[in-house]
């Protein structure tokens, strides 16, 4: 017995009756899965709303297990006369399905282009974020005060290195050899441990004046000069050391010049750096580069000498030291010291600033914390 679906294909004659005999069944229900395909396919193409979906979809119906491609394969089951027509059916869908999915895809890009420029658009009317403006450090805002006041006095502002020789530091400041300044202990020398020191030895400046000795060599009197800078000495750090700390030093050399210049010149700076009625006092006391020497007090800018805890009830505030610059040095510079005389002074710039602001720990300047740094 013959299958009905192996039916041989042809005309027959059937009782007198010339029959055709085709597959009819077979190509029927071809034209109807063809049909449905096309329909289905348009449905779920709709539905796609990302490649992805649109990927699994065409596996799904164009794919090597695909419906069209197994509905391609069913063509064989037509006869030869059928198989031309269902079979230009069956590659028009193929086509039509090609098309579709192309169209599809060019869609989802475009959608997914257009959503990533939504989301990357920039909205130029947004105010911008605010660059953390930096602002000057309390020690460099009194060096400039300072500078400012001496300008004004007449002075220039000079500058030396702070890697100095022996000479400049000490040597030519009539400091000699064995004197405790040099001590080991309180400078960084360049140096061998246990060496002598000798003229030529390197260090770091302990104080700014050897700046005096550096004018002085190139510039013939008058000079009104202060220089402002950093020195170095071997402290521990602790609330009032510092191995490394600022000084503002003032020089002063003419023709005339005396320590009653020398007293006005540093009681207008009080005043004009500590404000009011600032009175200004001078204790003798000795230093190697001056003769005489002085320390010098400011009327306590606190309790405006009435006595308080930061003067320690003393009602004055030690701020510099100073002096008229001994003969011993001008003449190391070659100047006639009958003709010519000067009086110098040095300051603590930290010390300045802490007096002025009531900070009590000269570490803070140099820790770099914004919190502290930012209030001046
Ligand atoms: N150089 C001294 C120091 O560091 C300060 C000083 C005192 C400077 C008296 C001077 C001066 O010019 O005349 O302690």
């Amino acid at each position: 017995m013959k299958s009905p679906s192996s039916f041989d294909e042809g005309d027959f004659d059937f009782c007198g009756n010339n029959i055709r005999v085709s597959h009819l069944g077979v190509e029927m229900s071809l034209r109807s899965e063809i049909a449905k395909l096309r329909k289905e396919v348009r449905g779920e193409l709709k539905k796609v709303s990302s490649l992805e979906e649109l990927d699994t979809l065409w596996v799904r119906v164009l794919g090597r297990k695909g419906k069209l491609t197994s509905l391609t394969r069913e063509l064989g089951r037509l006869s030869s006369t059928e198989r031309p027509t269902v079979g230009k059916m069956v590659n028009e869908l193929r086509q039509a399905f090609e098309t579709s999915f192309a169209e599809k895809r060019r869609e989802l890009e475009r959608e997914l282009r257009e959503r990533k420029l939504e989301k990357e658009t920039l909205d130029i009317t947004l105010p911008g974020k605010l660059p953390q403006l930096g602002g000057k450090h309390l020690i460099t805002q009194i060096i400039e005060e300072v500078i400012r006041i001496f300008i004004g006095l007449g002075y220039q502002v000079a500058e030396g290195p702070e890697v100095e020789l022996d000479y400049y530091n000490f040597e030519a400041l009539n400091t000699p050899p064995d004197h405790p300044a040099r001590s080991l202990q309180d400078t960084f020398y360049i140096r061998r441990k246990g060496e002598r020191p000798m003229a030529e030895d390197v260090l770091l400046r302990t104080h700014t004046s050897p700046v005096q000795v550096r004018v002085m060599e190139k510039t013939k009197p008058p000079i009104y000069i202060i220089a402002p800078g950093r020195a170095y000495r071997h402290d521990v750090p602790d609330p009032t050391h510092s191995p490394m700390f600022h000084q503002i030093e003032g020089l002063a050399v003419d023709r005339n010049i005396t320590f009653g210049d020398l007293k006005g010149t540093l009681e207008v700076f009080a005043r004009e750096m500590f404000g009011g009625e600032r009175k200004v006092r001078l204790r003798p006391h000795f230093f190697p580069f001056t003769e005489p020497s002085a320390e010098v007090d400011v009327s306590c800018i606190i309790c405006d000498g009435k006595g308080c805890r930061v003067c320690k009830y003393s009602g004055w505030l030690e701020i510099l030291g100073a002096g008229m610059v001994d003969p011993n040095v001008l003449e190391n510079v070659g100047y006639d010291t009958e003709e010519i005389t000067g009086f110098a002074f040095g300051m603590g710039v930290e010390r300045i600033a802490m007096l002025k602001y009531g900070v009590s720990d000269i570490r803070l300047f140099f820790e770099n914390d914004v919190r502290f740094l930012k209030q001046f």
